[in-house]
């Protein structure tokens, strides 16, 4: 192993071009990200093509900036990391290309990385003193989780939703509220202005004695609360309905993640994904006395090139290297 190892990591899979480059096992020395949000809110969701042809445009100048910014010339690197999946499979097909372009330019080896094993390591990032064994709760747009880190590479699924993706919902309760895409920000901005105990809503499957969720009848039930409104021609109380619908689904996986220490005896948490960017998420997690909590900084909730770099580094640094080629996955899931 090399003194210095560089990986450049490289992050595609969805609507945000990621680039950067990591030094050693989590020295950031740049990170790129280019997100598509303003193209893609006007159409209210990700269009696959769109964010394909973005890729296209972005990801090379950014793998340019970044290697100007390091100080370090292509051939220089140690390791190429790119996201292989899941995702779409018109972005993820430009990363990959892209990266083995490069790597066979450069003769710098290729690694693909699992976007949820990607997102696992984001709160790594600044966490020296986090170890396996973990659990991981991922909360993003396509997953909600949580995941046994027993060592680096050796992941039990112990839960998962049973529907829809705490990301999703709050993106769905947004489309339901008027609000603009992506849902969850403009959720977690307006819910700060509102009371959370000004509607009931159930917290899903809360004592199930499983650890699962279910997050599209939460939907259901903001749905008819809207229609009630509308119905007898009254304003909608957007602010309550944020900061009630918030506080049900931050229960939901509050009581799920307690329940997995409980039965796993691990005391400690790292959260992960976009909706761990969330205020009242984070704010719970760290208020735990039962488990110690471990966060991304905001940056990197999101999806972002560094977890990439630094998943790529950690599996290659286990061996899992063999020379041959990366195909892109969309379905790609187990970890
Ligand atoms: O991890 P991510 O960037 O992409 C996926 O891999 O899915 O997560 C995006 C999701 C979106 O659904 C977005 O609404 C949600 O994360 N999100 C949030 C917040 N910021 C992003 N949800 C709640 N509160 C937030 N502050
Ligand atoms: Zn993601």
């Amino acid at each position: 192993m090399p003194e210095n190892f560089f990986t450049l990591g490289i992050e595609t899979s969805c609507d945000d071009t990621g680039v950067a480059i990591l030094k050693n096992d989590r020295e950031v020395l740049c990170e790129y990200l280019s997100s598509q949000i303003k193209d893609h809110s006007r159409f209210g969701g990700v269009v696959p093509e769109f964010a394909a042809r973005k890729h296209l445009e972005n990801l090379l100048p950014l793998v340019n900036a970044a290697l100007n910014e390091a100080y370090i010339k292509g051939r220089d690197l140690n390791l190429i990391a790119v996201t292989r999946g899941p995702g779409l499979m018109g972005s993820l097909i430009i990363g990959v290309q892209t990266a083995l372009a490069l790597s066979q330019v450069w003769n710098v080896p290729l690694i693909g990385v699992n976007h949820l094993e990607g997102h696992l390591f984001a709160p790594l990032v600044e966490a020296e003193d986090l170890e396996p064994p973990f659990l991981s709760l991922i909360v993003s747009g396509g997953h909600t989780e949580i995941i046994k880190v027993e060592a680096f590479g050796k992941y039990e699924l112990l839960g998962q939703t049973r529907d829809d993706a705490a990301g999703e919902a709050y993106d769905k309760a947004a489309r339901v509220l008027g609000l603009k895409y992506p849902g969850g920000p403009e959720i977690d901005r307006l819910a700060k202005l509102g009371n959370s105990k000004a509607f009931n809503f159930p917290v899903p499957l809360k004592n199930s004695g499983e650890i699962e969720f279910s997050f599209s009848g939460l939907k259901t039930a903001l749905l008819g609360q809207v229609k009630k409104f509308q119905e007898a021609g009254q304003e909608i109380p957007v602010e309550d309905l944020c900061a009630s619908f918030e506080k049900a689904v931050t229960d939901s996986l509050i009581s799920k993640i307690n329940l997995a220490v409980k039965l796993t005896g691990i005391k400690r948490v790292a959260a992960s994904g976009g909706v761990s960017a969330n205020s009242a998420l984070r704010e719970a997690l760290s208020a735990q006395k039962n488990f110690k909590a471990w966060l991304p900084a905001l940056k990197r909730c999101t999806d972002n090139a560094v977890m990439i770099a630094m998943a790529g580094r950690n599996s290659w640094t286990r061996g899992n290297f063999s020379g041959g080629p990366v195909v892109p996955d969309p379905a790609l899931h187990e970890i």
